[in-house]
């Protein structure tokens, strides 16, 4: 299990992301607060509990500094239902396209799975083994024996009955070692719903209520095929049924809707761009359209998915945008109120870069060089080259476009191109790369301004 939310202090919560994100420290604060707050919630008593809503965070800052991955990182520290989302993806109601309420429809649809799969973790064992049987009953199928009178004994039955079992011992020790694997046997296969209804794709009825699906899966009765397939495939179909078999799926449904409203996070990506100044037609309007759908949301509602009612007042909505175009103060007057909390993201500065390629968790230079080491090719970077990579993607940042931590994905990628292309070649061998290296690589290209645009 993941550390849940409630053992972690805002300092704690801040550490978690310092292992992968460099500076943004007010960003980090905000959303560790934030998650600390619902901690704090629970502990009331309920009369308290309902009144507290969540303060919703708008993050201000340009491309490529972190606002995504801070959000995507907090996720995964808190355990919670967690989904990212394009502002502009969505439409007003009325028109065609996403309406905003399927994205708490997509938070649980996230939740049941995440739920489903804890689940099935733990009846994973007794999924195994009934899985095991009814496949050792697909080999050896049960005989039936003849009919006999009553009273009229039959001598050899406690012997076949005796070899019988020992052949499914053996049988058994077979599969387990995998001997039979490729053998084909033929089992019924489930055809899965969504294959029918997968015709109606696009159209809007995916997102069909309850009713509306039942009513469906009424005309399409649940179809069940005889396949041919290997025994390794078989067990696997098979340990699949009986771990569906097993778990309760009113519980998971309970389980999850309840984390969807305790402690969901929505993060809404792009939320500049469904700002607007001044006009009042044209996509504009549809624009504030969908701000406005967006208030109830955020707001609390009851929003009616497959699984049922989903009430939205504890969600955490993280809003992030470039803000490059429009202000926060552009958006409608109620959503903003209901983004109390604005943090800025800095721009990221050449020490900024220089830490980030090396540091994180997830380090380019950590990437490249485990990737590398898959060839038996070692990389080493000196102080001095990382130190040069950096200077040179915030030259290339301020000469060109600013793309943030971004630009350093391109520069490393041409540094190492000769290198990439030819590791096979190279096994065995240790490359320094040097400054004078990384100057070598990427001269031509910073030497001639229009390059450098198109390549890096
Ligand atoms: N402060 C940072 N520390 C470490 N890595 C960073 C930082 N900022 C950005 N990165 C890296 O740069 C890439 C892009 O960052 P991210 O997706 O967070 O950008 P963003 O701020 O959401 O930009 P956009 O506005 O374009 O969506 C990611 O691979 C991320 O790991
Ligand atoms: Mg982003």
């Amino acid at each position: 299990m993941k550390i849940s939310e409630s053992e972690l202090t805002p300092a704690q919560i801040v550490a978690e992301l310092d292992k992968y994100i460099i500076g943004q420290e007010k960003a980090k604060r905000a959303v560790a607060i934030a998650l600390r707050n619902r901690y704090r919630r629970k502990n009331l008593p309920e009369e308290l509990r309902d009144e507290v809503a969540p303060k919703n965070i708008i993050m201000i800052g340009p491309t490529g500094v972190g606002k995504t991955e801070i959000a995507r990182r907090l996720s995964r520290i808190a355990g919670a239902p967690f989904i990212k989302v394009e502002a502009t993806k969505y439409t007003e109601v009325g028109y065609v396209g996403r309406d905003v309420e399927s994205m708490i429809r997509d938070l649980t649809n996230v939740a049941v799975s995440e739920v489903k799969k804890e689940m099935s973790e733990e009846v994973e064992e007794i999924a195994k083994q009934r899985a095991e049987e009814a496949l050792l009953d697909i080999l050896l199928p049960p005989v039936s024996f003849p009919r006999r009178r009553p009273g009229e004994a039959d001598p050899s039955s406690k012997v076949q009955e005796e070899s019988r079992s020992s052949t499914r011992e053996r049988f058994r020790q077979m599969l387990r070692s995998g001997q039979l694997d490729e053998k084909l046997v033929e089992i019924e296969v489930k055809q899965p719903r969504a294959q029918v209804l997968g015709m109606f794709a696009g159209t809007g009825l995916e997102e069909m209520d309850q009713n509306l699906s039942n009513m469906f899966s009424s005309i399409f009765p649940e179809k069940k095929k005889r396949r041919k397939v290997t025994v390794k495939e078989a067990r696997k179909i098979l340990e699949e049924e009986e771990r569906d078999k097993l778990i309760d799926m009113d519980k998971v449904v309970k389980i999850a809707i309840e984390r969807v409203e305790q402690m969901g996070i929505v993060f809404l990506d792009e939320i500049d761009k469904i700002a607007h100044k001044g006009s009042t037609h044209g996509p504009d309007v549809s624009r504030e359209g969908v701000q406005r759908d967006i208030l109830p949301i955020v707001e609390g509602s009851t929003v009616m998915t497959k699984y049922g009612a989903v009430k939205t007042h504890h969600i955490l909505f993280i809003a992030a945008g470039a803000f490059h175009m429009s202000k926060p103060s552009d958006l409608i007057p109620e959503l903003q109120g209901r983004f109390p909390i604005r943090v800025e993201l800095q721009s990221l500065t050449t020490d900024d870069l220089e830490r980030i390629l090396v540091q994180p968790k997830n380090a380019l230079v950590k990437q490249y060089s485990a990737l590398l080491e898959t060839e038996g090719v070692k990389l080493d970077f000196t102080p001095e080259a990382i130190r040069e990579i950096a200077e040179i993607a915030s030259y290339v940042n301020s000469q060109t476009e600013n793309i943030g931590a971004r630009r350093l994905h391109t520069v490393m990628e041409l540094l190492l191109e000769d290198i990439s292309f030819t590791a096979p070649e190279l096994k065995g061998q240790t490359i320094p790369i040097t400054v004078e290296y990384v100057r070598s690589k990427l001269k031509d290209v910073l030497e001639n301004k229009d390059l450098s645009k198109y390549i890096l």
